[in-house]
């Protein structure tokens, strides 16, 4: 284009113009945990709230994208990483789009974590903790798989024979033991407000 020139009317909608149409400043909020701990639950509760305040969140989930964009992946620790490469540039996506996303997923590693961080910018990368006891989750064991874990029916489980480093600085920390799943979508819905609020 001649001399640099650049008219305003060509340039690509910024995030900054969606969020704007949106009414909220998107961000991307990083629930880690171990499995059962909660963070699907939190997530989808917190999703309904934050619907029902006038903002518009989508929750991305460790167990729905591993059946879609990710059902080639593993639970080794390289396909674990995997998995959160490709979640942290999806949830880029939608951030630039102005969605407010709640990404569910143990990403059990602190390496790991910060990868994510890395791809979606700190500025916008906000790590909840969801604090639940490895005990507490194995003795709820929604979904049967501590029970096979422990039975060697399954291998390279989290918190049992595959690692979890708990977030050693996280931006907020949800202890679930004492709380219901309303109390803990509260609690994050409080810490949120200010920073996805116009
Ligand atoms: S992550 O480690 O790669 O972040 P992700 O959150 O996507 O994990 O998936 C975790 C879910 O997969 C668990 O809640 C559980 O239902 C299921 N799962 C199956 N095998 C394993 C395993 N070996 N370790 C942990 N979770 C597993």
């Amino acid at each position: 284009m001649k001399n640099n020139i650049h008219p305003i009317f060509e340039r690509l909608l910024q995030k900054e113009d969606r969020e704007k149409r949106l009414g909220q400043r998107a961000k991307v909020l990083w629930l880690t945990g171990l499995s059962g701990s909660g963070k699907s639950t939190i997530a989808q509760a917190l999703e309904r709230k934050l619907y029902n305040e006038g903002f518009f969140p989508q929750v991305l989930d460790g167990d729905n994208i591993r059946v879609g964009i990710n059902k080639n992946l593993s639970f080794s620790i390289e396909d674990r990483r995997e998995n959160i490469r490709r979640i942290a540039e999806v949830a880029k996506l939608y951030l630039n789009t102005g969605v407010i996303t709640l990404n569910s997923f143990i990403s059990p590693t602190i390496e790991i974590r910060n990868f994510a961080k890395e791809i979606i910018g700190e500025e916008n990368f906000i790590e909840i903790f969801i604090n639940t006891p490895l005990e507490i989750c194995e003795q709820r064991d929604v979904k049967g798989l501590y029970k096979k874990a422990r039975a060697g029916e399954i291998k390279g489980f989290t918190g049992i024979d595959s690692p979890y480093e708990a977030p050693q600085n996280p931006d907020l920390e949800v202890k679930t033991e004492d709380l219901t799943i309303e109390q803990s979508a509260q609690k994050i819905y409080d810490y949120i407000l200010p920073l996805i609020s116009l």
